[in-house]
């Protein structure tokens, strides 16, 4: 049982106050969707919480099952079991997925990252590209170099499956991909909630949600919480926008 809680963070970056009191929090099985407008913090929070270098906490916490991550290097954030796909996936020349994924089950097992990796891991590898429309040639290709940009959203998402870790943040998962990759991010975001993951999912688009139901929606705007509800306050942000909320107040 995981909990991941975010309690009043405000977050500056670059000198600028990003994140202006932010709360929420997820717990095993379920997930949680954060929208909003382009440039309202979404992806802020997302680095904040893996432990980027730029993002200054001047105030909150960050619990990882009660306990305060601030203090944590990013390594030992994902040897915790927090995981971040990121919105726009760098590429990583001379890197391969299965050489990294064998990198990180060894770091998990106090092994030297370069040791040879279980035999099963391959295995465990091409069906989890499999599972989001991936051939096995990715596995071995250089991560990132030269993919297309819905290549790069469903190797994040392959990792995900991969590394099986506690609390998994996607940022934009859905962004760029074709129809068919949509759904599959959906149903594989639905099997990591019933295997007890705890998610939170950025999104513009409640095209996602049509396949997997979001157990809870925060809206942020302007680095603050604006709303949440439940899945149809993300329906609602598809068919008006962002308008209503300031109608109503926010
Ligand atoms: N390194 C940086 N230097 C300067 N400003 C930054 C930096 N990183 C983020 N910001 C600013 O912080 C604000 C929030 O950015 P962020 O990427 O978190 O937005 P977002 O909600 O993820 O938007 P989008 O939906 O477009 O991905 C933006 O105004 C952005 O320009
Ligand atoms: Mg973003």
């Amino acid at each position: 049982m995981a909990t991941l809680e975010v309690r009043d963070l405000v977050v500056s970056v670059e000198g600028r106050q990003v994140l202006k009191g932010v709360s929420l929090r997820v717990s095993s099985g379920e997930v949680h969707a954060l929208m909003g407008p382009n440039g309202s913090g979404k992806s802020t929070l997302a680095y904040t919480i893996a432990g980027r270098p730029g993002y200054t906490v001047e105030s909150g916490v960050i619990l990882l099952n009660g306990e305060n991550i601030l203090e944590l290097e990013p390594e030992e954030r994902a040897l915790k079991g927090i995981f971040l796909g990121f919105q726009e996936p760098p590429p990583l020349p001379g890197v391969r997925l299965l050489s990294l994924v064998n990198a990180v089950y060894n770091k998990k097992k106090g092994l030297p990252i370069t040791s040879q990796g279980d035999p099963l891991l391959y295995k465990k590898v091409i069906q989890a590209l499999q599972e989001v429309g991936l051939t096995p040639v990715y596995a071995t290709r250089e991560l990132n170099v030269g993919f297309s940009g819905g290549e790069k959203k469903r190797v994040e998402v392959a990792q995900a499956l991969i590394l099986e870790p506690e609390v998994i943040v996607l940022d934009e998962p859905d962004s760029g991909l074709d129809a068919d990759g949509v759904r599959k991010v959906a149903e594989i975001i639905d099997k990591l909630r019933k295997n007890g993951k705890a998610l939170l999912v950025i999104t513009h688009y409640a095209r996602l949600f049509r396949f997997v139901e979001p157990d809870v929606v925060t809206v942020l705007s302007g680095g603050k919480v604006v709303a949440r509800g439940g899945a149809e306050l993300a329906r609602r942000i598809e068919s008006e926008g962002y308008k209503f909320l300031n109608e109503s107040g926010g």
